[in-house]
């Protein structure tokens, strides 16, 4: 993407943070040609050797969304979910190679990402269930890369200091971080048609992505366990015992699952667009 050009998104995300994860190329530039010198070898130096990754997992059917196109293809007023999750990942600022998973065979979402506009982007073939669709992504990944974000497409409105706050947890030393939000209602345990329990709810969050860990765990625990009913990649590192540290999420990182949620993100992306008529 051009960093010059205002498009409705970069407005939607408000005002660029400085970049986050290159030790190489954070200084302030005083001209724009030394601006642009530096922009260039940023850019050479994070196709060489990427320290940060983010696996974007889009493979998915989009079953409940009932669309009859995958997921990732379904329009949010202007754009396409996988474009709009392209745009969160590139707006977070996160010196990062993007592996992109999509269904296999997809020509329509490969031409979105080769359009994408990212320094460093990648496409694989995803799988039959969201695990194997993010093994394929790590199975893809430079050995240069220290850390990964696993995030959902489906959490196409992502705002950036989600991915911000997740990496910067792991650059702090924690090995697995998720983001999470408080729930509104009262959570039970169900059981025979009959409540089970009832869980503190100050206790309780709603689990969002990007999750981030090490590479090097979230490789090991995803070779150790195969496992259908695993719906994120903190569930298997808690598996192992490994503590998952959870930073405050976003309300706007909600997954577009059913076509209320739907709704709700084309309002979210309306009201965008109108907030940014009213600022020309
Ligand atoms: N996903 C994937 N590969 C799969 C299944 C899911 O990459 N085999 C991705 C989806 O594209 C989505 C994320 O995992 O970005 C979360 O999955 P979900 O919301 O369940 O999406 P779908 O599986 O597409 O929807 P559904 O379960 O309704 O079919
Ligand atoms: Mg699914």
């Amino acid at each position: 993407m051009n960093a010059g050009t205002a498009t409705p998104f970069n407005i939607r995300f408000g005002p660029k943070e400085p970049r986050i994860g290159s030790d190489l190329w954070s200084s302030e530039h005083t001209s724009i040609r030394s601006a642009r010198l530096v922009n260039y070898w940023r850019i050479v130096w994070l196709v060489v050797n990427p320290k940060q990754a983010i696996v974007l997992v889009a493979a998915g059917s989009g079953s409940r969304l009932g669309m009859g196109v995958p997921k990732a293809q379904v329009r949010i007023g202007d754009a396409t979910i996988l474009e709009h999750a392209l745009r969160a990942c590139l707006a977070s600022r996160i010196d990062a190679h993007v592996c992109v998973v999509l269904p296999p065979g997809d020509d329509t979402l490969r031409a979105v990402v080769d359009h994408s506009g990212g320094p460093s982007v990648t496409v694989v073939e995803g799988g039959v269930t969201r695990q194997a669709s993010v093994r394929a992504g790590l199975s893809t990944l430079p050995s240069t890369v220290r850390y990964v974000l696993v995030h959902d497409a489906a959490r196409a409105l992502t705002p950036p200091e989600v991915f911000r706050r997740v990496l910067q947890t792991l650059m702090d030393g924690a090995e697995a971080v998720t983001p999470g939000v408080a729930v509104a209602d009262t959570i039970k345990s169900v059981s025979d048609g009959c409540v089970a329990a009832t869980p503190a709810r100050a206790g309780l969050r709603a689990i969002q992505t990007p999750q981030g860990f090490t590479l090097e765990l979230l490789r090991r625990v995803h070779s150790e366990t195969s496992d259908a009913d695993i719906t994120d990649d903190a569930m298997l590192v808690e598996s192992l015992g490994v503590p998952v540290r959870v930073v405050e999420g976003h309300p706007e990182a909600f997954k577009v699952t059913t076509p209320l949620d739907l709704m709700l993100a084309e309002a979210l992306v309306r009201r965008a667009r109108e907030h940014a008529g009213e600022q020309q």
